[in-house]
């Protein structure tokens, strides 16, 4: 049948194969959205809801900006697509230079993708890449950490360590090892921050180069702030002694940013923020402010470099998208990067986040809560599970939210929240008073 064809019937909720979402109890009883403008959604019935976690961690400037509207038409008026390929367009390279410009260290040079998936499978073909062309060509092993997300693609489940997300899909990438996550309850509970405990288990990685040799590791790749497995800060310390242990072994330190670049804990980037500069660094999500699907993989000098060394004729990197540095992501970017510093959104993220910590650690002690984490503008809350049902409180507390007007993320019995940036401390208000009132309702 031709498309033209297939009308399909209203209100029919089956043919669309839901990502990460259980299909046949989300069909039975949907949560739509409709319309969604500055930190609001409205279902299709037009009841409000506050956006507590701007979209999936990525609207950090808010919905419905006129601006990067008018950019993204002006660009299709102008020009819809052109290749990368051995051809450019301007506004991909003027991009690369805004965001050269904002990036510390020598950060200097930009991989464009569509989505953090292909970030951070970019970022580790770079980083296997210029092993190989430095004649390091044995450092085929990648390490990933418990507890990191990674995105979808093989090699982001691989180097991931969220097992749902590995268990179903095969042998995955050989030669990966995992550091353990920094998650430790018994002494950092209810930190406020960076929690004071655990630099140490930075020097895990010590262990896994004792074990593998460090001639045969590539790269380690490390959220610097776990976000999917509930928000996880890391340890005071934790990521200059990664940092330190890379620089003796030759070992590549790849950040994802995809959660926290673009000012989500109040500094451009995580790597400002903790004064550690990565070799590669993965970006998404707020690089468009999810307007158009965009992603970005970030490399220092000596990476760029090092892969520049064949003749002027050779092609210097064998990967690449049909949509890397799509026009109109491009232009909707270069939008996002404008509001951002027009209304000094990471500024405001900064000054706002100490009332976002008063807020969400004033939910201690309500409805079985066992920990809140914080940093920037972005935390989460863990609390007690139902006897075997690990996950169920969560969805519920989920679900209770949406219905009192809240949207919140679930992972397992943990509500992760990360509003965007532009939130008003009435509204602040608002989220930590539904959230209590969820997950008490739940208790
Ligand atoms: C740290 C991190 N990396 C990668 C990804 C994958 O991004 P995408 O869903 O755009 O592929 C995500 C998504 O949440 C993420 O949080």
């Amino acid at each position: 049948m031709s498309p033209s064809n297939s009308k399909p019937a209203a209100n029919n909720l089956d043919a669309f194969f839901m990502p990460f979402t259980a299909n046949r109890q989300f069909k039975k009883n949907p949560r739509l959205l409709a319309k969604a403008k500055g930190v609001h959604y409205w279902t299709p019935e037009g009841r409000k809801v506050i956006d507590g976690t701007a979209g999936l961690w990525c609207v950090n400037a808010g919905h419905g900006r006129e601006e990067i509207k008018a950019a993204i038409v002006k660009q299709l008026e102008e020009m819809d697509y052109a290749p990368s390929f051995q051809m450019g367009h301007p506004k991909s390279f003027e991009l690369a230079a805004r965001h050269a410009a904002m990036l510390p260290g020598d950060l200097n040079h930009a991989f464009y993708c569509n989505s953090g998936s292909e970030a951070v499978d970019s970022a580790l073909k770079i980083a296997l890449a210029y092993q190989r062309a430095r004649g390091q060509g044995t450092r085929t092993r990648l390490i990933g950490r418990e507890r990191g997300y990674h995105g979808v693609g093989f090699g982001g489940i691989s180097v991931g360590g969220m097992v749902n997300n590995r268990k179903w899909f095969g042998s995955l990438l050989p030669g990966v090892d995992h550091l353990p996550h920094t998650h430790d309850l018994k002494r950092n509970a209810f930190s406020r921050g960076e929690p004071e405990h655990g630099v140490e288990l930075a020097d895990e990685l010590e262990r896994i180069v004792g074990l593998h040799d460090a001639s045969n590791i590539a790269a380690v790749i490390v959220e610097p702030c776990a976000g999917s497995t509930g928000f996880l800060p890391p340890p005071k310390g934790y990521l200059k002694r990664l940092r330190e242990i890379c620089d003796k072994h030759g070992i590549l330190l790849i950040f994802d940013e995809v959660i926290t670049g673009f000012g989500r804990l109040g500094a451009s980037f995580a790597a400002e923020k903790f004064g550690v500069v990565p070799d590669l660094m993965t970006v998404a999500k707020g690089i468009s402010n999810a307007t158009v699907p965009m992603g970005g993989v970030f490399v220092r000098k000596h990476i760029y470099e090092g892969l520049m060394n064949g003749p002027d004729s050779a092609i210097d990197l064998f990967h690449g998208y049909t949509y890397s540095a799509h026009p109109l992501a491009c232009a909707a970017a270069s939008a996002v990067l404008d509001i951002y510093r027009d209304e000094g959104l990471f500024q405001r993220a900064a000054e706002l986040s100490a009332y976002w910590e008063d807020g969400v650690h004033s939910l201690k002690g309500t409805g079985g809560i066992t920990d809140i984490r914080n940093l920037g503008m972005a935390a989460g809350i863990d609390f007690e599970s139902r006897k075997d049902a690990p996950g169920a409180r969560g969805y519920d507390t989920f679900v209770k939210a949406f219905e009192l007007g809240l949207m919140v993320r679930q992972a397992g019995d943990c509500i992760a929240m990360s509003p965007p940036l532009i939130i008003e401390k009435n509204q602040i208000d608002e989220i930590i008073d539904i959230t209590g009132k969820a997950i008490k309702a739940t208790a």
